[in-house]
Protein backbone atom coordinates (compact mmCIF):
# COMPACT_ATOMS: atom_id res chain seq x y z
CA UNK A 1 0.00 0.00 0.00
CA UNK A 2 0.95 3.47 -0.68
CA UNK A 3 -0.48 6.78 1.43
CA UNK A 4 -0.60 9.92 -0.44
CA UNK A 5 -1.37 12.88 2.39
CA UNK A 6 -1.76 16.53 1.95
CA UNK A 7 -0.25 18.88 4.66
CA UNK A 8 2.12 16.66 6.38
CA UNK A 9 3.82 19.75 7.82
CA UNK A 10 1.80 20.07 10.91
CA UNK A 11 -0.68 18.86 13.11
CA UNK A 12 -3.04 15.83 11.55
CA UNK A 13 -1.31 15.32 8.79
CA UNK A 14 2.16 14.94 10.28
CA UNK A 15 0.83 12.49 12.42
CA UNK A 16 -1.21 10.13 9.90
CA UNK A 17 2.32 10.27 7.68
CA UNK A 18 4.48 9.43 10.97
CA UNK A 19 1.43 6.34 12.14
CA UNK A 20 2.25 5.07 8.33
CA UNK A 21 6.12 5.82 8.18
CA UNK A 22 6.13 4.06 12.17
CA UNK A 23 4.21 0.78 10.31
CA UNK A 24 6.65 0.59 7.52
CA UNK A 25 4.27 2.01 4.60
CA UNK A 26 5.57 4.41 2.18
CA UNK A 27 4.23 7.89 2.56
CA UNK A 28 4.12 10.35 -0.39
CA UNK A 29 3.43 13.90 1.31
CA UNK A 30 2.11 17.15 -0.75
CA UNK A 31 2.78 20.32 0.18
CA UNK A 32 4.48 23.45 0.53
CA UNK A 33 6.72 22.47 3.09
CA UNK A 34 8.19 19.91 4.51
CA UNK A 35 9.32 18.71 7.81
CA UNK A 36 9.69 14.83 8.01
CA UNK A 37 12.61 13.13 7.02
CA UNK A 38 12.51 9.25 6.65
CA UNK A 39 14.03 7.21 3.68
CA UNK A 40 9.89 5.90 3.54
CA UNK A 41 8.95 9.89 2.70
CA UNK A 42 8.47 11.43 -0.32
CA UNK A 43 8.10 14.99 -0.13
CA UNK A 44 6.11 16.63 -3.21
CA UNK A 45 6.21 20.59 -3.00
CA UNK A 46 3.04 21.71 -3.92
CA UNK A 47 0.92 25.01 -3.25
CA UNK A 48 -2.53 22.97 -3.25
CA UNK A 49 -4.72 26.50 -3.99
CA UNK A 50 -2.65 26.35 -7.51
CA UNK A 51 -5.17 24.47 -10.01
CA UNK A 52 -2.03 24.02 -12.30
CA UNK A 53 0.43 23.22 -9.94
CA UNK A 54 -1.87 20.26 -9.08
CA UNK A 55 -2.42 19.30 -12.56
CA UNK A 56 1.37 18.96 -13.02
CA UNK A 57 1.57 16.55 -10.30
CA UNK A 58 2.99 13.37 -11.18
CA UNK A 59 0.07 11.09 -10.14
CA UNK A 60 0.52 8.40 -12.89
CA UNK A 61 3.98 7.61 -11.18
CA UNK A 62 2.56 6.90 -7.54
CA UNK A 63 0.07 4.51 -8.67
CA UNK A 64 0.24 1.20 -6.73
CA UNK A 65 -1.89 -1.77 -6.05
CA UNK A 66 -3.39 -0.05 -3.11
CA UNK A 67 -3.61 3.37 -3.19
CA UNK A 68 -4.61 5.60 0.27
CA UNK A 69 -5.23 9.59 -0.39
CA UNK A 70 -5.83 11.66 2.70
CA UNK A 71 -6.94 15.25 1.90
CA UNK A 72 -5.80 17.15 5.02
CA UNK A 73 -4.45 20.30 4.26
CA UNK A 74 -7.10 22.70 5.26
CA UNK A 75 -7.03 26.25 6.04
CA UNK A 76 -9.79 28.51 8.26
CA UNK A 77 -9.30 31.97 6.58
CA UNK A 78 -10.46 34.75 7.68
CA UNK A 79 -11.97 34.19 10.93
CA UNK A 80 -14.33 37.24 10.96
CA UNK A 81 -17.80 38.11 10.44
CA UNK A 82 -18.30 38.53 6.28
CA UNK A 83 -19.42 41.48 6.61
CA UNK A 84 -16.44 42.61 8.40
CA UNK A 85 -13.64 41.10 6.32
CA UNK A 86 -12.00 43.93 3.86
CA UNK A 87 -10.51 41.25 1.34
CA UNK A 88 -13.22 38.00 1.74
CA UNK A 89 -10.28 34.98 1.31
CA UNK A 90 -13.30 32.27 -0.01
CA UNK A 91 -11.75 31.94 -3.12
CA UNK A 92 -8.31 30.65 -1.51
CA UNK A 93 -10.40 28.62 1.62
CA UNK A 94 -12.52 26.87 -1.54
CA UNK A 95 -9.56 26.28 -3.22
CA UNK A 96 -7.29 24.55 -1.02
CA UNK A 97 -9.99 22.64 1.37
CA UNK A 98 -12.42 21.72 -1.95
CA UNK A 99 -10.97 22.48 -5.13
CA UNK A 100 -8.17 20.70 -4.50
CA UNK A 101 -9.18 16.84 -2.85
CA UNK A 102 -11.37 17.00 -5.87
CA UNK A 103 -8.79 17.27 -8.25
CA UNK A 104 -6.53 15.01 -6.73
CA UNK A 105 -9.62 12.50 -6.33
CA UNK A 106 -10.25 13.32 -9.68
CA UNK A 107 -6.45 12.64 -10.69
CA UNK A 108 -5.87 9.42 -8.63
CA UNK A 109 -9.23 7.75 -9.35
CA UNK A 110 -8.21 8.00 -13.20
CA UNK A 111 -4.74 7.14 -12.99
CA UNK A 112 -5.91 3.79 -10.67
CA UNK A 113 -8.51 2.64 -12.89
CA UNK A 114 -9.90 -0.62 -12.26
CA UNK A 115 -6.68 -2.34 -11.47
CA UNK A 116 -5.64 0.03 -8.18
CA UNK A 117 -7.34 -0.44 -5.20
CA UNK A 118 -8.36 3.31 -4.03
CA UNK A 119 -9.79 4.45 -0.65
CA UNK A 120 -10.23 8.46 -0.04
CA UNK A 121 -10.11 10.08 3.50
CA UNK A 122 -11.62 13.46 3.12
CA UNK A 123 -10.55 15.66 6.12
CA UNK A 124 -14.24 16.92 6.94
CA UNK A 125 -14.80 19.16 10.61
CA UNK A 126 -18.16 19.54 12.63
CA UNK A 127 -18.02 23.11 10.86
CA UNK A 128 -19.47 20.85 7.88
CA UNK A 129 -22.70 20.47 9.59
CA UNK A 130 -22.73 23.63 12.25
CA UNK A 131 -22.69 27.06 11.25
CA UNK A 132 -19.88 28.99 13.46
CA UNK A 133 -19.99 32.72 13.02
CA UNK A 134 -16.90 34.53 11.58
CA UNK A 135 -15.96 30.75 10.24
CA UNK A 136 -18.42 31.58 7.32
CA UNK A 137 -16.25 30.22 4.11
CA UNK A 138 -14.70 27.29 6.35
CA UNK A 139 -18.07 26.18 7.12
CA UNK A 140 -18.93 26.14 3.45
CA UNK A 141 -16.39 24.32 2.52
CA UNK A 142 -16.54 21.56 4.47
CA UNK A 143 -20.22 21.18 4.03
CA UNK A 144 -18.91 21.05 0.25
CA UNK A 145 -16.47 18.57 0.61
CA UNK A 146 -18.86 16.32 2.49
CA UNK A 147 -21.36 16.29 -0.55
CA UNK A 148 -18.14 16.02 -2.52
CA UNK A 149 -17.15 12.62 -0.38
CA UNK A 150 -20.98 11.15 -0.90
CA UNK A 151 -21.25 12.12 -4.59
CA UNK A 152 -18.05 10.71 -5.32
CA UNK A 153 -19.28 7.27 -3.73
CA UNK A 154 -22.04 7.22 -5.79
CA UNK A 155 -20.22 7.71 -8.45
CA UNK A 156 -17.95 5.28 -8.23
CA UNK A 157 -20.50 2.76 -7.26
CA UNK A 158 -22.28 3.36 -10.07
CA UNK A 159 -18.70 2.91 -12.18
CA UNK A 160 -18.86 -0.70 -10.43
CA UNK A 161 -15.74 0.17 -8.57
CA UNK A 162 -15.28 -0.70 -4.90
CA UNK A 163 -13.57 2.60 -3.76
CA UNK A 164 -13.71 3.58 -0.59
CA UNK A 165 -14.65 7.22 0.13
CA UNK A 166 -14.45 8.46 3.32
CA UNK A 167 -15.05 12.20 4.89
CA UNK A 168 -14.23 12.60 8.63
CA UNK A 169 -14.58 14.83 11.30
CA UNK A 170 -11.26 14.89 13.46
CA UNK A 171 -12.38 16.77 17.01
CA UNK A 172 -11.11 19.64 18.23
CA UNK A 173 -7.43 18.45 17.99
CA UNK A 174 -4.15 20.31 19.45
CA UNK A 175 -2.63 21.92 15.90
CA UNK A 176 -1.38 25.54 14.92
CA UNK A 177 -4.77 25.43 13.66
CA UNK A 178 -6.79 25.69 17.09
CA UNK A 179 -3.80 28.59 18.00
CA UNK A 180 -4.87 30.24 15.13
CA UNK A 181 -8.53 30.30 16.39
CA UNK A 182 -7.20 31.11 20.12
CA UNK A 183 -5.38 34.14 18.66
CA UNK A 184 -8.41 35.65 17.29
CA UNK A 185 -10.28 38.87 19.74
CA UNK A 186 -13.99 37.40 20.96
CA UNK A 187 -14.74 41.06 19.04
CA UNK A 188 -14.20 39.03 16.09
CA UNK A 189 -14.94 35.28 17.19
CA UNK A 190 -18.18 35.40 19.83
CA UNK A 191 -16.91 31.84 20.23
CA UNK A 192 -13.66 33.08 21.45
CA UNK A 193 -13.74 31.68 24.87
CA UNK A 194 -15.13 28.38 24.41
CA UNK A 195 -11.93 27.12 22.33
CA UNK A 196 -9.65 28.80 25.10
CA UNK A 197 -12.12 26.94 27.63
CA UNK A 198 -11.09 23.64 25.27
CA UNK A 199 -7.88 24.43 25.33
CA UNK A 200 -7.33 25.06 29.31
CA UNK A 201 -9.43 22.11 30.19
CA UNK A 202 -7.37 19.66 28.31
CA UNK A 203 -10.53 18.73 25.94
CA UNK A 204 -7.98 19.30 22.53
CA UNK A 205 -7.13 15.46 21.67
CA UNK A 206 -4.09 14.92 20.44
CA UNK A 207 -2.71 14.36 16.41
CA UNK A 208 -1.35 11.50 17.59
CA UNK A 209 -4.95 9.99 18.50
CA UNK A 210 -6.66 11.64 15.72
CA UNK A 211 -4.08 9.00 13.49
CA UNK A 212 -4.85 6.13 15.94
CA UNK A 213 -8.62 6.34 15.52
CA UNK A 214 -8.57 7.23 11.56
CA UNK A 215 -6.93 3.80 11.43
CA UNK A 216 -8.95 1.61 13.60
CA UNK A 217 -11.86 3.21 11.57
CA UNK A 218 -10.03 1.79 8.04
CA UNK A 219 -9.73 -1.25 9.47
CA UNK A 220 -13.50 -1.98 10.28
CA UNK A 221 -15.19 -3.51 7.26
CA UNK A 222 -16.49 -1.17 4.91
CA UNK A 223 -20.14 -0.31 5.17
CA UNK A 224 -20.55 2.55 2.54
CA UNK A 225 -21.15 4.60 5.24
CA UNK A 226 -19.13 8.38 4.31
CA UNK A 227 -19.19 10.44 6.48
CA UNK A 228 -17.99 9.93 10.30
CA UNK A 229 -16.96 11.79 13.81
CA UNK A 230 -13.75 10.66 15.12
CA UNK A 231 -15.45 11.51 18.70
CA UNK A 232 -17.45 8.43 17.78
CA UNK A 233 -14.79 5.99 17.16
CA UNK A 234 -12.96 4.33 20.47
N1 LIG B 1 -7.34 21.10 14.52
C1 LIG B 1 -8.64 20.92 14.63
O1 LIG B 1 -9.24 21.07 15.71
C2 LIG B 1 -9.44 20.51 13.42
C3 LIG B 1 -10.82 20.28 13.60
C4 LIG B 1 -11.58 19.90 12.50
C5 LIG B 1 -10.99 19.74 11.27
N2 LIG B 1 -9.65 19.99 11.12
C6 LIG B 1 -9.08 19.80 9.77
O2 LIG B 1 -7.91 19.02 9.87
C7 LIG B 1 -7.05 19.30 8.75
C8 LIG B 1 -5.63 19.51 9.24
O3 LIG B 1 -5.61 20.67 10.06
P1 LIG B 1 -4.66 20.83 11.33
O4 LIG B 1 -5.53 21.12 12.48
O5 LIG B 1 -3.69 19.71 11.40
O6 LIG B 1 -3.97 22.22 10.97
P2 LIG B 1 -2.49 22.64 10.58
O7 LIG B 1 -1.51 22.11 11.56
O8 LIG B 1 -2.57 24.10 10.33
O9 LIG B 1 -2.24 21.87 9.21
C9 LIG B 1 -2.68 22.32 7.99
C10 LIG B 1 -1.82 21.69 6.92
O10 LIG B 1 -2.27 22.16 5.64
C11 LIG B 1 -1.14 22.65 4.93
N3 LIG B 1 -1.47 23.73 4.00
C12 LIG B 1 -1.99 24.93 4.28
N4 LIG B 1 -2.10 25.68 3.17
C13 LIG B 1 -1.60 24.91 2.16
C14 LIG B 1 -1.43 25.12 0.77
N5 LIG B 1 -1.79 26.27 0.18
N6 LIG B 1 -0.89 24.12 0.03
C15 LIG B 1 -0.50 22.96 0.62
N7 LIG B 1 -0.65 22.70 1.94
C16 LIG B 1 -1.20 23.67 2.69
C17 LIG B 1 -0.22 23.19 6.00
O11 LIG B 1 1.07 23.27 5.50
P3 LIG B 1 1.94 24.61 5.35
O12 LIG B 1 1.18 25.75 5.97
O13 LIG B 1 3.20 24.26 6.01
O14 LIG B 1 2.09 24.77 3.87
C18 LIG B 1 -0.36 22.10 7.05
O15 LIG B 1 0.49 21.01 6.76
C19 LIG B 1 -7.65 20.51 8.05
O16 LIG B 1 -8.38 20.09 6.91
C20 LIG B 1 -8.62 21.07 9.08
O17 LIG B 1 -9.68 21.77 8.49
C21 LIG B 1 -8.87 20.38 12.17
Amino acid sequence: MKVIITGTSSGIGKAIAAHYLNKGVSVIGIGRRHTIDHTNYQPVVCDLTDENAIRELAVEEWVSTEILLINNAGMLGTVKRLSDQNEPDINQVLALNVVAPALLMNRLARACGDKTALTVVNISSGAAKRAIPSWSAYCASKAALEMLSETFYLEELEKGRTTKVYCVAPGVVDTPMQAQIRSVDQVDFAASATFHDYYKSGELVSPELVAQKLNRLLEMPYSGVVSYSLRSIE
